[in-house]
């Protein structure tokens, strides 16, 4: 802790790698109350290369302590992104002595393949863990699922659906997801494919989560789909469709495309398995078009706070919204109530600003003494959120940093409700229950420590110091 605390840019309340290169969260689960997460790491390097899954685990969601590496490189390849279930009923026979294990299914990378050209150089493997998720053991017969003949083939997120006693798997597959389903999670069978005609196109489809949510007495399907570059603020982005799913096939509500989070740096996020009726998710806090030139030391990158997800009815379609853990009220140091157009000095860069205003242009200014800056509020005329990260402090690593993105407005409410929690290095901010999110990362010379709240007519918001989690 004392180690981290000290390293300029290393955020406090978010999970990073100790050090070293990260990118997707994968395998997330949640089993004898601990949350289990695994990420795509680099070990050799603050930059990307050979990947394996590094291990962290959580009592909280907040709090994280460092696990050994979890998959290493092996002859098939380079461990891509994937996720893990708790196989119960021991359907696999990887089960030892009455003990579930579980097993993450992942994409093996073949380099040497990739380097000569071969197409078929993403192949689907798993691995089991007789010890809750601690140690693995690959899978003899692995790949499980072979190449078809595509070169974007991968990412599996694996599911158990109970109303047809098979395992469900969403796979990314270029430019659409295709599902398979399993009896024992070794041998797969093609169900359907989604999204040609769907969603945004401007890059690969990566990391799709399927999962089922309840809302107004029924069960909704939620699919989320990253997809690198093409997000509405350029690069990296998870764009998600609501349905139904009935064992083999997913349909939309509607042709809409629709975002997790409209920020530049929420990518490759999925939700933990076996939460109950919680859905979880967490997601990483970059974006490929600057993610290995940020400016930090010895690690790159941190992943965002884990966030509940909901799905909310609006005008009849049932959107998604997404609000920090309630763990974070955990963390909550002293709380003072604030007025608008005030300045305040904050304690240190980590807060949590909440309060609702009515519909009118507002924005909350963090700032140094230095001048650097970031802004975050609300333009009525266009009915959009923003957030400026223009004057932000370093932009110098890569031409693509710098800009407003911006959220749309879903509510019709005739207030506006809003979080906004600040890290070292990051602002994540929530309107409207979480219809509207934004997540950005910036690196100013010394920690934002001046916040003030602009808007027309002048009303308290909460602001606590919040203490860090790592
Ligand atoms: C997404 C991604 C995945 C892939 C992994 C490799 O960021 O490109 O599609 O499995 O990263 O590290």
């Amino acid at each position: 802790l004392a180690v981290f605390a000290q390293e300029k840019h290393r955020p406090q309340l978010h999970f990073t790698p100790p050090t070293m290169w990260m990118n997707d969260p994968n395998g997330m689960f949640y089993a004898n109350g601990t949350y289990h997460l695994y990420y795509q790491y680099h070990p050799e390097s603050t930059v990307w290369g050979p990947m394996h899954w590094g291990h962290a685990t959580s009592k909280d969601l907040m709090k994280w302590e460092h696990q050994p590496i979890a998959l290493h490189p092996d002859s098939l390849g380079l461990i891509f992104s994937g996720s893990a279930v708790i196989d119960h009923q021991n359907t696999s026979g990887l089960g030892r002595n009455g003990v579930a294990p579980v097993v993450a299914i992942y994409t093996s990378h073949n380099m040497d393949w990739e380097k000569a050209g071969r197409i078929d150089r993403e192949n689907q493997s798993i691995s089991y863990s007789l010890d809750g998720g601690q140690t693995f053991t690959k899978f003899a017969g692995n790949p499980v699922i072979k190449n078809p003949g595509v070169a974007d083939f991968r990412d599996p997120n694996v599911s158990w659906y109970a109303p047809g006693k098979k395992w469900i798997m969403a796979l990314a597959t270029q430019d659409r997801e295709t599902f398979y389903s399993s009896p024992d999670l070794k041998n797969w069978t093609k169900e359907s494919e989604f999204g040609a005609k769907f969603g945004a196109h401007g890059g690969v489809w990566e990391c799709p989560d399927l999962f089922p949510m309840q809302v107004d007495g029924k069960t909704k399907w939620v699919l989320i789909v990253n997809i690198n570059p093409g997000a509405p603020n350029g690069g990296s982005g998870a764009q998600y469709f609501v349905g139904d799913f009935d064992g083999h096939q997913f349909i939309a509500q509607d042709e809409e495309t629709r975002w997790v989070d409209y920020g530049r740096d929420n990518y490759a996020g999925v939700t933990f398995h076996e939460t109950g009726d919680k859905r979880i998710f967490m997601g990483w806090m970059s974006n490929w078009d600057y993610a290995t030139v940020v400016p930090t030391g010895s690690w790159r990158s941190a992943n965002t706070l884990a966030r509940d997800l909901k799905l909310l009815n609006q005008d009849g379609k049932y959107l998604l919204a997404s609000t920090p853990v309630e763990a974070v009220s955990n963390y909550v140091n002293s709380t003072k109530t604030i007025k608008s157009n005030q300045g305040v000095k904050t304690a240190s860069a980590l807060q949590r600003l909440s309060g609702k205003l009515p519909v009118q242009d507002f924005s909350i200014t963090l700032s140094n003494a230095k001048g650097e800056k970031v802004i975050i509020g609300f333009e009525a005329a266009s009915n959009r959120y923003f957030v400026d990260r223009d004057a932000s402090g370093d932009l110098s690593f890569s031409t693509k940093f710098a800009g407003k993105a911006y959220a749309p407005r879903f509510s019709k409410a005739d207030t506006i409700d809003f979080s906004l929690i600040t890290d070292v290095a990051s602002a994540e901010f929530f309107a409207d229950g979480g219809l509207s999110a934004l997540t950005t990362i910036y690196f100013p010379s010394e920690p934002f420590k001046n916040l003030k709240v602009t808007a027309t007519k002048g009303l308290p918001f909460l602001l606590e110091d919040l203490k860090p989690s790592i």
